[in-house]
């Protein structure tokens, strides 16, 4: 891997994130060009978390806007603090003051993407599949001016180009406009080796015949047909469950299978589970 690449990969890997050489060439292209690196992926597989490591590897805060149905522009930007104004009013003509400005920064609410003009930051747009299209197309404006204009108080830019982190778990298609504007990367789910390191740094005390037979069921129940295959965030929780099980006294592969509720959390799916118990290794 070239230099800056593998530094990011252990960058990241100090903070406890482990990508593979495909998300941090995305990742590194994004930060380099400054282009919003957008990120599809099944659930749990560390989308999310990849800024909040990135804004901690980087020195800066994370501002984090959650998409929504309904999400609109004021939502996203900033709104006036209108019982404060109103509070403002009454003071002034109950002591026989003029009243003053009202549409100055003390009545301002800044919601994140305002603040993260203000901000040197890692600008997380989360789940942005679940917003309207309409807020897609006012999001690709903010995306390529980052600056937005306040009628009472004028343009504002960026202090520092937010480094942007998009994701979606495609459950609608995304505009290609605001595709275009951005670096696509699909996160796959991790390979067995990928895998092991993360239980390693995230279930200290697991032994490593233990992890290894963690890695490789998970890795079985995926090539299940299940109605939701486990991400990484599962295998983590699965594995620490099973951890304290054997802390308190369980069996190995037994514990596993007692704590599959962490893995698969439908009841099709743990069905299915248990038909392959004995191939799973459980
Ligand atoms: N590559 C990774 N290295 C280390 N831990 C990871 C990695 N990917 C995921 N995790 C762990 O899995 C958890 C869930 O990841 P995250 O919330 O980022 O998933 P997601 O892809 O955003 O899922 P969703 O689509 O459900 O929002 C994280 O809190 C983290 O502990
Ligand atoms: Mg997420």
């Amino acid at each position: 891997m070239p230099d800056p690449i593998a530094q990011l990969g252990q960058d990241l890997a100090a903070e406890q994130y482990f990508a593979d050489e495909g998300l941090l060439t995305a990742a590194h292209l994004s930060l380099t060009l400054g282009r919003p690196l957008l990120l599809e992926g099944e659930p749990g597989v560390g989308k999310t978390e990849i800024a909040k490591v990135l804004a901690r590897v980087r020195g800066r805060e994370l501002i984090r806007l959650q998409c929504y149905e309904g999400l609109d522009a004021a939502q996203a930007l900033y709104e006036w603090d209108h019982p404060k104004q109103l509070l403002a009013i009454r003071a002034c003509e109950a002591e026989g003051r003029p009243v003053g400005e009202l549409y100055d920064e003390a009545y301002l609410m800044e919601r994140p993407l305002l603040r993260a003009l203000r901000t040197p930051c890692v600008l997380l747009i989360d789940e942005i599949d679940r917003a309207d299209s309409e807020f897609e197309a006012f999001l690709l404006e903010f995306l390529s001016d980052f600056q937005i204009t306040i009628p009472e108080l004028g343009t504002i830019s960026a202090v520092a180009r937010p480094i942007v982190v998009m994701t979606s778990n495609r459950t609608r298609e995304l505009h290609d406009a605001l595709k275009r504007r951005c670096l696509y990367h699909w996160i796959a789910f991790p390979d067995s080796s990928r895998e092991r390191r993360i239980i390693e740094a995230k279930v200290p005390g697991l032994s490593a015949d233990a992890a290894a037979s963690l890695v490789a069921a998970v890795t079985g129940v995926r090539s299940l047909e299940l109605i939701k295959p486990p991400g990484i965030a599962e295998t983590i929780e699965w594995g620490q469950a099973a951890k304290l099980l054997t802390d308190e006294g369980a069996e190995w592969p037994t514990a596993l299978r007692r704590a599959l509720g962490l893995l698969v959390k439908e009841a099709e799916d743990t069905e299915t589970v248990l038909v392959h118990a004995e191939s799973l290794g459980l």
